[in-house]
């Protein structure tokens, strides 16, 4: 296995150039399902998870072109069963669930086991089909779903689902009649699953608002889109800025994406330059202690908190950090704490109490935010890091290392 060698101590300097957003690219390639044709779909990053998601739309029937824009040909798509192999290494392979029932009128994919960061259930994917009329049976590990016809319906979400939202989505525009989704969720990548839906002859009102309604279409035209740039590989970026005290430019990017992030640099003492689709950082002259909360967009993303707690590991005072998404996602603590951060759990809340300075270590990546954590704290280290297991790193990181080094970072992969 592949591993991350860094030598920290290194300001960063220079401009980043972000890559399209895997969780973006994840549902609009599920949503390729929907209808046969030829679909194309640009600044798709190359990731791990896109890979497997590709490989998934192929067991399935679908083909390829490679370039950018990506060419899915989705006419020859004639199988609905998603096997455990291909789900249990990306559990984002259930987003095929609401696209092959709308499209065949049946699905059979294995449910997705847990992961590090938590149990992840999908019974808001699964109730909220049932609701458009689709019967649903569990059995031997997998999610058999079938329905005569689909049939819009008023759905309420207890938790404001990311891909469960993607799902019931992209299962609503080929139903009958309307469906309101209640609490749905605000993020981003929701919104443009959504505009892409209305581009290819859906019609959807609300993406962005807590509540979606999907007027029902009898068919879709092939999608043909852009991918945004991924606001959590720029909110990395940033981060990284600020814990090496440099400063860089980051680019593409809808900075609105990432205000709540800026609002809590800002708070630790970073100064911003916002351009349209630019942002320029500048660490200051110290890294002030503050305290964070994960929440749904367009509260603080759960998958910047580990970002967040490397960079308070070198703050000038304690820092809280509650983690309300997730029930196991401080996975990082421990290997951070080997570099010699001063962290305590208690529950889902971590203390962050800063130091002045981290040891570089040889530490484990345990999942795709937490080996992101543990680059960051890596760049900021005296002497060397090494991060093992980086195969979680490169499901949502594209060229890192890469990228880094073109930024002034000393970094390297060594092949294992
Ligand atoms: C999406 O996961 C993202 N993945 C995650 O990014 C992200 O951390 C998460 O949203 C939250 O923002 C993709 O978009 C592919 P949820 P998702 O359903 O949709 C509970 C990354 O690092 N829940 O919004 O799986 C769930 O357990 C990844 O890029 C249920 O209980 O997250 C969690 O506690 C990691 N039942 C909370 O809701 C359900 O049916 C939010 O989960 C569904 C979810």
């Amino acid at each position: 296995m592949d591993k991350i060698v860094i030598e920290g101590g290194r300001p960063l300097h220079g401009t980043v150039k972000t890559s399209g957003a895997k969780n973006a690219a994840l549902p609009l390639l599920a949503a390729t399902l929907l209808t046969g044709g030829v679909h194309r779909l640009r600044n798709i990053p190359h990731l791990r998870d896109i890979r497997t998601t590709k490989t998934l739309l192929y067991h399935l029937g679908a083909t390829f072109e490679e370039g950018d824009p990506l060419s899915i040909h989705t006419e020859t798509v004639d199988d609905y069963e998603v096997p455990y192999d291909l789900v249990k290494t990306m559990r984002a392979s259930v987003l095929v669930l609401g696209p092959l029932v709308a499209r065949f009128k049946r699905a059979r994919v294995s449910l997705p086991g847990g992961c590090a960061i938590g149990a992840r259930p999908i019974n808001f994917h699964l109730s909220g089909l049932e609701r458009l009329g689709v019967n649903i049976e569990l059995k031997h590990g997998y999610v058999e779903a079938s329905a005569q016809k689909l049939v819009g319906n008023h759905i309420y979400f207890d938790i404001p689902t990311v891909t469960g939202t993607a799902n019931i989505m992209m299962a609503a525009v080929l139903a009958e009649g309307q469906t309101v989704i209640e609490n749905g969720a605000r993020e981003p990548e929701v919104v443009e699953l959504a505009s892409c839906l209305t581009n290819m002859g859906g019609s959807i009102q609300g993406a962005g608002t807590s509540v979606i309604t999907i007027e029902g279409v009898s068919e879709l035209q092939p999608l043909d889109h852009t991918i945004m740039p991924d606001r959590i590989e720029v909110a990395t970026y940033l981060t990284a800025a600020g814990i090496t005290r440099g400063s860089i430019t980051v680019r593409p990017c809808i900075p609105e994406h990432v205000e709540a992030v800026i609002h809590k640099l800002e708070q630790a003492g970073m100064r911003f330059e916002i351009g349209d689709d630019y942002i320029t950082c500048s660490a200051g002259e110290t890294i002030h202690n503050i305290d964070v909360e994960t929440n749904p967009y367009p509260g603080f993303p759960t998958d910047m908190q580990a970002q967040i707690m490397a960079m308070m590991c070198l703050a000038d005072g304690q820092s809280i950090i509650i983690e309300k998404i997730f029930e196991n996602r401080f996975m990082h603590v421990s290997e951070l704490k080997r570099m010699g951060a001063d962290i305590s759990i208690e529950g889902n809340t971590a203390i962050v109490r800063g130091r002045s300075k981290l040891q570089g270590a040889p530490v484990m990546a345990t999942d795709l935010r937490a080996s992101a954590s543990l680059v960051l704290a890596g760049l900021a280290a005296e002497g060397v890091t090494e991060v093992s297991r980086v195969y979680h790193l490169d499901r949502g990181y594209e060229r890192l290392e890469e990228k880094l080094s073109g930024v002034g970072a000393k970094i390297e992969r060594v092949k294992g």
